[in-house]
């Protein structure tokens, strides 16, 4: 079942609102390859996608966090930093062992549900924050 962009994943902030969908449509699209039994051919891209969007994203949501002193940024990053190496760590089990059908789970279920709990729970806390600032 695919993730759907709703209003209370929108932060508001342009850039990182487009950037967000852009993740959830690499995974959507890992979905609907899988419901034509292509999940396994197009693992390999979407980790590929993952792991360089994932940093570039993150790297642009740290700037801004930073640009306007959130308080709460340690604790963000961390969190970034420790689903990056989570995306990492899938990308190397696929070199490994290929795409496994477990494997194509990991990433359409724990990557997806991640960026989206993490979209809801941090960074709708962040606009928030930033929004306020600009007051
Ligand atoms: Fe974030």
């Amino acid at each position: 079942m695919a993730y759907t962009w709703s209003k209370d994943l929108e932060t508001g902030n342009s850039l990182i609102d487009s950037q967000h969908q852009q993740l959830i449509k690499a995974i959507n699209d890992l979905l609907s390859a899988c419901a034509t039994g292509q999940g396994r051919d197009t693992l390999h891209q979407t980790l590929d996608f993952l792991v360089s969007y994932t940093s570039k994203h993150f790297g642009d949501e740290e700037r801004l966090q930073q640009q306007y002193q959130y308080p709460d940024y340690p604790n963000h990053k961390n969190l970034h930093d420790k689903f990056k190496v989570f995306v990492q760590d899938l990308a190397t089990q696929m070199k490994a062992s290929g795409p496994t059908t477990t494997l194509v789970s990991k990433v359409t279920f724990g990557v997806g549900d991640w960026l989206v709990n993490h979209i809801k729970r941090e960074d709708t806390k962040v606009a928030a924050f930033i929004r306020e600032k600009q007051h």
